[in-house]
C-alpha cells in the first residue's frame, strides 16, 4: 500500500518560541518528517522567533541539534536534512516591546499561507495577538495556533478567548489538543462512521459502560512546579479525555467539517452531568527507595494536587443516559498504556451451559503504545468435549494491518500542523468547547479546595489508588488490565 501524500500550499510558518521546548522536541522534527514526505513546498518557510540574539545560522544549528537529540529514524537523512535548514529562519522579537516586529513584518511575503504558532505562555499570547495585528503582520487570512492551558478555569479561558478575538476570528483560531491530531483518535471516528457495524449498538441498550485509561510510567520530576498548579484533572481530564468521550459518545455529525464536528462535540461536554464526590477518586504518587514522592518532585511538601484521577461520569440524552463512563489517568503507573474499551452488555439469555456474563464482546481502541483496535468475540473452544466457550481478540493492529505505512504514520503534531496550513479546523478545538470544558470541570476542582480533599496515596508502578477500583466493584464491575 503505498501513502499519498498531497503537498500543502506555500507557507510562511513563524514559531514564537522557535527556540523553546515544545518547538525543539515536536514543532521542527515534525516539520522535518512532513518535509521529506513531500508534503512541505520548497519555496515555504519555518521563521523560528524569539528573545535570544541570534542569525539564521546559528538557528539552524540549534535546529539541527533539536533533530539529532529528538527526532526519529529521520535524523540520519542528511541530505534532506540539509535542504530543510536551508529553509529555516531566525527573528529577534521582544513579544511585550516593540523590537523586531518590522524585521519580522519585512520578512513575510504576500500570497502565501501565513501561521503563528504561539509557542509560548499564555500571558503572552494577548501581546503577541496585538503586535501581529498593529504592524500589519497578520490579516484577515492568516492563522494563529494556541495551546494548553487555554486558561486555568471558566474565567480565564473565557478572558484568553476575549483576547485572542480582539485581533482573530474564530475561523483564525487553530486551538490544539494533541490527542485529536492522534492516529487512532481520527480512527474512532472512522470505525464509528465508516461501517455499519457499530452505529446500531452505540448507545444504551447495549453497551453496559465504557472505560478510557490514560496511563503514564512517568512522573512530574522536571515540571512540577507546572503540574503541581494543574493537577491530572486540569492537565489532562479537562482536555484530552474530554476529547476522547466526545468523539465515543457525540451522535454523528452530517458531514466530516470542522463546524458540524465541532457542533456535535459540544452537545456532549453540555450533557455531562455533574460528579457527586463519592464518583472521584484523586491520587498521588508515593516514593519508592530510589525515586523520589510526588510532593518530592513538586517540590511542595504540603501538595494535595493529584496525579491519579479516576472518575465515574454520565452523559445526560437518550443515547447515554445510565450508561456509565469511567475516566482514569495518572502518572508513574504500571504501564504507559492508553485505551478506550466499549464494554457491551451481556447476553439476554444464553443457549450454552455457564455464566453468560463471563462472555462479553469488548471494542478496545488503543491509543498508545502498539495502537489497534481490536474486538473481543466469544467462539468455541477448539476440540471435541461439548461447546466450551472462549473469549478472543478480533485483532487489527494498524502496524501489522497497514505494513510498513504503519511507520509512516505521522506523530500527532505533524498531522495538526499541516491541517493549520490546510486551513482545515475539524481537529482543533473552538472556544465554546474549551469554556464548555470548563464549565463542567470548575464545579468538581471548587470542591475539592473547598474541603482541602487529600488526595490517597499510591504506590508507583501500581493502578493507583485502592479506591479507584472500588469505584467499579461496587457496581460489579472492574477495570481492565493496565499493560504495556
Ligand atoms: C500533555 C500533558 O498534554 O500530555 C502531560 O501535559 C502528558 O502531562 C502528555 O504527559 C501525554 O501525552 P502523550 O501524547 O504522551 O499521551
Amino acid at each position: 500500500m503505498v501513502s499519498r501524500v498531497i503537498p500543502v500550499d506555500t507557507f510562511d510558518l513563524v514559531i514564537f518560541g522557535g527556540t523553546g521546548d515544545l518547538a525543539r522536541r515536536k514543532i521542527l522534527p515534525g516539520l522535518f518528517r512532513r518535509f521529506i514526505a513531500g508534503q512541505m513546498p520548497g519555496d515555504s518557510r519555518v521563521i523560528g522567533a524569539a528573545r535570544s540574539d541570534m542569525g539564521d545560522d546559528d538557528y539552524r544549528q540549534l535546529v539541527r541539534e533539536a533533530i539529532s537529540e529528538f527526532g526519529g529514524q529521520e535524523k540520519s537523512d542528511t541530505a534532506n536534512l540539509d535542504a530543510f535548514l536551508g529553509q529555516l529562519h531566525y527573528v529577534q522579537v521582544d513579544a511585550t516591546g516593540d523590537g523586531g516586529w518590522s524585521d519580522l513584518s519585512d520578512l513575510m511575503r504576500p500570497d502565501v499561507v501565513r501561521a503563528f504558532y504561539f509557542s509560548v505562555a499564555p500571558s503572552l499570547f494577548g501581546a503577541l495577538a496585538e503586535r501581529l495585528h498593529n504592524h500589519g503582520i497578520a490579516d484577515r487570512h492568516s492563522r494563529i495556533v494556541v495551546e494548553k492551558p487555554l486558561g486555568r478555569d471558566l474565567d480565564g479561558a473565557r478572558a484568553l478567548n476575549q483576547t485572542l478575538a480582539e485581533h482573530f476570528h474564530e475561523g483564525q483560531i487553530y486551538r490544539i489538543d494533541h490527542y485529536l491530531g492522534k492516529e487512532t483518535v481520527q480512527n474512532l471516528m472512522a470505525v464509528r462512521f465508516g461501517n455499519v457495524l457499530f452505529e446500531p449498538l452505540w448507545n444504551n441498550h447495549y453497551v453496559d459502560h465504557i472505560q478510557i485509561t490514560v496511563a503514564e510510567t512517568v512522573g512530574v520530576g522536571g515540571r512540577g512546579a507546572y503540574y503541581d498548579k494543574s493537577g491530572a484533572m486540569r492537565d489532562m481530564v479537562q482536555n484530552h479525555l474530554m476529547q476522547l468521550v466526545c468523539l465515543i459518545a457525540m451522535e454523528p455529525p452530517g458531514q466530516f467539517e470542522a463546524d458540524a464536528v465541532r457542533d456535535e462535540k459540544l452537545k456532549v461536554i453540555r450533557a455531562l452531568q455533574s460528579v457527586p464526590a463519592h464518583h472521584i477518586v484523586r491520587g498521588q504518587y508515593e516514593a519508592t527507595e530510589t525515586e523520589p514522592s510526588y510532593r518530592e518532585d513538586a517540590d511542595n511538601p504540603r501538595s494535595f494536587t493529584e496525579s491519579f484521577i479516576a472518575m465515574r461520569c454520565e452523559i445526560a440524552n437518550w443515547r447515554w443516559a445510565g450508561v456509565p463512563f469511567y475516566l482514569r489517568t495518572g502518572k508513574k503507573m504500571r504501564a504507559r498504556s492508553s485505551e478506550i474499551a466499549v464494554v457491551f452488555k451481556d447476553l439476554g439469555h444464553s443457549i450454552f451451559e455457564g455464566d453468560v456474563a463471563r462472555h462479553r464482546n469488548i471494542l478496545s481502541i488503543r491509543l498508545q503504545p502498539n495502537e489497534g483496535i481490536d474486538l473481543q468475540v466469544t467462539i468455541k473452544e477448539p476440540g471435541p468435549g461439548g461447546m466450551r466457550l472462549v473469549d478472543v481478540p478480533l485483532d487489527l493492529t494498524f502496524a501489522e494491518a497497514l505494513g510498513e505505512d504503519a511507520e509512516e504514520v505521522p506523530d500527532a503534531y505533524e498531522r495538526l500542523i499541516m491541517d493549520v496550513i490546510r486551513g482545515n479546523q475539524t481537529l482543533f478545538m473552538r472556544g465554546d468547547e474549551v469554556e464548555a470544558a470548563w464549565a463542567w470541570t470548575d464545579p468538581i476542582i471548587n470542591a475539592w479546595e473547598e474541603r482541602s480533599d487529600v488526595p490517597k496515596l499510591y504506590e508507583p508502578g501500581s493502578t493507583g489508588p485502592e479506591d479507584s477500583q472500588m469505584l467499579l466493584h461496587r457496581e460489579g464491575r472492574r477495570w481492565r488490565d493496565i499493560k504495556a
